[in-house]
């Protein structure tokens, strides 16, 4: 006997659930670094573009995949190409890589616990020292701490889509929004925050080249959950009497407002912190600025607020930040969980144990790889450099088959699925669409040069990681 399929209870719901994985440490802390690095204004602009040129239609495809066949990604693939056995790869690729990543993401969201209990027993001076980070993420405190989250995040899942994931949503996400508020407000306030405005709104397009462009097209995919099967899954959650396209719609433009209202919290801090500071020499990754540069921010703050008042800022930054990720994390687990539920019929606490058993023992191979274990640390050697092996479930599956997953969706979307079977579901639920000129550009665009935008974004990705070589 099959189980009725869980739904998500109300269109809000499903919005908020899906922008709960949406936002996440991309929003708050990598789109800011990017946009400081690449611009200002100019990459704005750009990434917004790509969001709603690009991306939008390729969330549309794979909310409707997930919602026709109303199956994990492995099951959405084999139901509508008719089971082609070529057509089942894409269905296991959706399926490796939202595994994978989330290892990846359990372990950068450990550190950020571990930095948030830091500042709240009243360690933020510690936090601030150049070598904290590095000797931090290597003492046995961070296993406790995996176990914690991961207890969380399960125990989330565990009570389904409606009564976990979208409860869960409905609570964390307005909670998220009203802190991230506060924080801008009172970051503006402060002394030379509008130097930091200046230089995060004022376009500069000298900055702008071909490399600045792949960034913001990749940022803007990773930030709205895509390639990842998490849209397909919550597709598959969604009621037929809800738009597909309005509902894209507003996960993208709140996806984006968290992404640029994180950026008016970081560079005004990062002003009011050394007004002569060039931005453009900050570190490139989103590490370096969540766990080197922003506790030494925070720190500085005491001047002004003492030392409470600064780990209190400190201490609300981190929570967001978990919060934010932890949202993102249930979206991803959901996915090889729907699909042990769909295709092995398992039940989901059964799967839920099995799914973390294997994912605690990858997160503990990844966390480890940062000194503790030599042989993680160097695990391989990749275009003449060594990697670890964290940077190389970054590499595969986050820079690479991101991109991969996402031309495979538009390519069977259109040409396999059919462009006018998914039409058909984009009006389901949505009587404005047919005729409309949204229908004709996702249509097309699907078809055409979004998947190429996708295999050139594939292409140079695997020349630069691989072999050492980029075209852009
Ligand atoms: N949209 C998420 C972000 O911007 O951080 C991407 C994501 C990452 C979703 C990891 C889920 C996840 F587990």
């Amino acid at each position: 006997m099959t189980a009725v399929r869980e739904h998500f209870g109300s269109r809000l719901g499903f919005i908020l659930a899906a922008a709960g994985s949406a936002v996440g440490i991309g929003n708050l802390v990598a789109f800011p670094v990017a946009a400081t690095k690449s611009g200002g204004g100019a990459f704005l602009l750009i990434y917004a573009l790509f969001v709603f040129l690009i991306c939008l239609p390729v969330m549309m495809a794979e909310l409707a995949l997930g919602r026709r066949s109303d199956k994990d990604p492995v099951g959405a693939y084999r139901e509508l190409s008719n089971r082609s056995h070529l057509w089942r790869i894409p269905g296991w690729l959706a399926l490796a890589t939202p595994f994978m990543i989330a290892v990846f993401y359990l372990v950068v969201t450990v550190w950020v616990l571990g930095y948030l209990i830091e500042t709240v027993t009243g360690n933020l001076d510690k936090l601030a020292t150049p070598d904290f980070f590095i000797q931090f993420i290597n003492t046995p405190q961070i296993f406790i701490y995996l176990v914690a989250l991961m207890l969380v995040i399960n125990a989330i899942l565990a009570m389904g889509v409606k009564d976990g994931i979208e409860r869960a949503a409905k609570t964390l996400m307005p909670m998220l929004f009203v802190m991230l508020l506060g924080l801008v407000i009172f970051v503006l306030s402060l002394e030379n925050a509008s130097l930091g405005l200046k230089y995060y709104l004022v376009p500069d397009f000298s900055k702008v080249d071909g490399n600045v462009i792949s960034k913001a097209m990749a940022q803007a995919f990773f930030s709205l959950s895509l390639g990842m099967g998490i849209m397909i899954t919550y597709g598959s959650y969604m009621k037929r009497q809800d738009s597909i396209p309005g509902s894209s719609r507003a996960v993208a433009i709140t996806d984006t407002l968290v992404a640029f209202t994180a950026g008016l919290l970081i560079l005004p801090s990062i002003f009011h912190f050394n007004p002569q500071i060039d931005p453009s020499e900050l570190s490139e990754s989103s590490a370096g600025m969540i766990f080197q540069f922003l506790p030494k921010i925070f720190l500085a703050l005491q001047d002004g607020i003492g030392y409470v008042g600064a780990s209190a800022v400190a201490a609300t930054f981190f929570f967001l930040v978990l919060v934010a990720a932890i949202t993102s994390l249930v979206s991803i687990i959901e996915v090889p969980i729907a699909t042990l539920r769909d295709e092995r019929r398992m039940e989901r606490k059964k799967a839920i144990y099995l799914i973390a058993g294997v994912q605690f023992v990858l997160a503990i191979a990844c966390a480890v790889s940062f000194g503790m274990v030599n042989w993680t640390t160097d695990f391989v050697q990749l275009a003449g450099t060594n990697k670890s092996f964290f940077d190389l479930v970054e590499i595969i599956f986050y820079d690479t088959i991101l991109p991969l997953n996402g031309l495979l969706v538009c390519l069977f979307v259109i040409y396999k699925w059919k462009k006018a079977n998914f039409d058909k579901e984009l009006q389901e639920g949505d009587e404005n669409f047919a005729g409309s000129f949204s229908q004709k550009y996702v249509n097309f665009s699907l078809g055409t040069f979004i998947p190429l935008i996708l295999l050139l974004i594939f292409i140079n990705t695997v020349a630069l990681k691989f072999f050492g070589h980029s075209f852009i």
